[in-house]
């Protein structure tokens, strides 16, 4: 069946025989051609060190290809990096290292104010970010002294606070405890039901598969499945990760939030 012009998938992120090299002359990724179109929700995994903080940097110009290239919206983001972070923007890991600011409100305006944009263009800014990750009233806190699950809200707060287009999020719910990674989760499907492309890496695909359109895996920095996640998680064993409960369970992938 043909697809009407209107539903047609349009890329937003493009990689081709894309290499990486670090300069102690670790190969961390090999020949990866991936594209990524607009409202799309797709998780990427793979075991420790299969490349996936590594390919997540390359979206927006944290790192760039050895061969191959990275494009976001058809423009290569070596020749133009800040046009890359404009539209993509990435939640760390470690969200502790993402803290820039004294408060909460000074965390979340240091991207706006950056852009020079007029006071109260930063303060709409800031208040809806702070109202779409449920941190409304914590403008004075210290950043420091938040919980774990609220620092990690407060990194994704500072991202949306810079409009991104895509929200790379690198282990989102690493170190958070049951109440909060499903708080984080229903935010991260929240912001895609809104429009959001989304692009989630982790190692542990129980909390966050069901909510995924897309699975690529990643061993050894290459790309060794990609594709809807009922089909692509049918041994995923072999590649270091373990299947989600239900799935052994017999009972298929079950959702974490509604
Ligand atoms: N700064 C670095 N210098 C050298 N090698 C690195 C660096 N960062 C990561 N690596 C290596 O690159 C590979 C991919 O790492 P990474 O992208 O962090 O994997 P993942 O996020 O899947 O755990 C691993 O072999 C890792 O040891
Ligand atoms: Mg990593």
């Amino acid at each position: 069946m043909s697809i009407a012009p209107e539903h047609k998938p349009v890329s937003i992120i493009e990689t081709s025989n894309l290499c990486h090299c670090f300069s102690d002359g670790t190969k961390s990724l090999s020949d990866i051609s991936l594209t990524f179109n607009t409202g799309e929700f797709t998780v990427i995994a793979g075991a420790n060190g299969s490349g996936k903080t590594t390919l997540l940097r390359h979206f927006n110009g944290l790192l760039f290809p050895e061969s191959g290239t990275v494009s976001v919206s058809g423009k290569s983001v070596k020749k133009d990096p800040m046009a890359a972070r404009k539209q993509v923007g990435m939640v760390f890991q470690d969200a502790e290292s993402q803290i820039v600011g004294d408060t909460v409100y000074d965390d979340v305006a240091f991207g706006p104010e950056n852009l020079r944009l007029q006071r109260a263009q930063i303060d709409r800014r800031v208040s809806q970010a702070l109202s779409d990750v449920n941190l409304t009233g914590f403008e004075e806190r210290c950043p420091h002294h938040l919980s774990g699950g609220e620092k990690r809200r407060l990194a994704i707060a500072g991202v949306l606070a810079m409009t991104p287009r895509v929200l790379l999020m690198d282990e989102p719910f690493s170190n958070l405890d049951y109440p909060s990674t499903c708080t984080v989760l229903s935010q991260v499907v929240k912001l895609h039901e809104e429009g959001h492309t989304i692009i989630i890496t982790t190692h542990d695909l129980e909390k966050v598969i069901a909510h995924a359109q897309r699975l690529v895996v990643m061993e050894k920095g290459c790309v060794v499945r990609d594709g809807l996640p009922e089909e692509v998680i049918v041994g995923i064993e072999q590649f270091g990760i373990r299947p989600p409960c239900s799935v052994q369970l017999g009972k298929g992938i079950q959702p974490w939030v509604n």
